[in-house]
């Protein structure tokens, strides 16, 4: 089983749409997969609570329970666990990233996303867990993403080439319960997600 985590210490950044979205896109390529939902606001477990498939199952979990819960999903024979994190929870986060496998970071675009993007980056390190950004809710075709991704690469971690828009889709997929790739296919957004949850699936091996 492979570990997944979305942490930034940026609220709104987009780890829990990228959760989810990352959840049912490893569902829909036919693996088993779980999301732990860490975070007390609890919107991962919202958006299930809002669903009506039973797949891909959402656990809250209180960080402290992490390790118990990772152990039941990995004698549930899981292939996937995605997990969703708080921002500002920093020695959570630590502990979370120690149990990964893979930690992608979401930056949006923005010059605040951009200022977080260094506390991210200090805890995977310390942390000696493999990591990348993913960047997150892009203003469509706009000169910052290249500038991002360029300030981005300084910190030696790598960057996902998918990079996901900001897509009325994506809020409406939260709100509803579903993902993208549920009520539009063959749309753009899914297009996006699916690049993404190759490269994670890849990075996490
Ligand atoms: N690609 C996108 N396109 C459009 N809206 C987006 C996109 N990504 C995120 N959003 C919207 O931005 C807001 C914040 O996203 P989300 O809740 O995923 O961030 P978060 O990092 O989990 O936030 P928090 O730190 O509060 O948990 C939500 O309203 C969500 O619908
Ligand atoms: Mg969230």
């Amino acid at each position: 089983m492979k570990v997944l985590t979305f942490l930034s210490q940026k609220g709104g950044s987009g780890k829990t749409t990228l959760v989810v979205h990352a959840a049912v896109a490893a569902h829909e390529a036919g693996h088993r997969v779980v999301v732990i939902d860490t975070d007390p606001q609890k919107s991962a477990a919202g958006w299930s609570e809002a669903r009506e498939a039973e797949e891909p199952q959402v656990i809250p979990v209180a960080p402290l329970e992490l390790a118990e819960v990772l152990k039941a999903a990995r004698a549930d024979k899981m292939d996937f666990t995605i997990i969703d994190t708080a921002p500002h929870a920093a020695p959570e986060a630590a502990r979370i990233a120690r149990a990964s496998d893979f930690v992608a970071i979401p930056v949006r675009p923005t010059a605040f996303d951009l200022a977080a993007a260094g506390s991210a980056a200090a805890i995977v390190k310390a942390a000696k867990v493999k990591a990348g950004f993913v960047l997150s809710a892009c203003p469509f075709r706009a000169p910052e993403i290249a500038d991002t991704r360029a300030v981005l690469a300084e910190y030696g971690l790598p960057v996902a080439p998918a990079e996901i828009t900001d897509r009325r889709a994506f809020s409406r997929a939260i709100a509803t319960g579903r993902a993208v790739t549920e009520f539009e296919s063959d749309g753009k957004a899914a297009e996006e997600i699916r690049a993404l949850w190759a490269w994670l699936k890849e990075q996490a091996r």
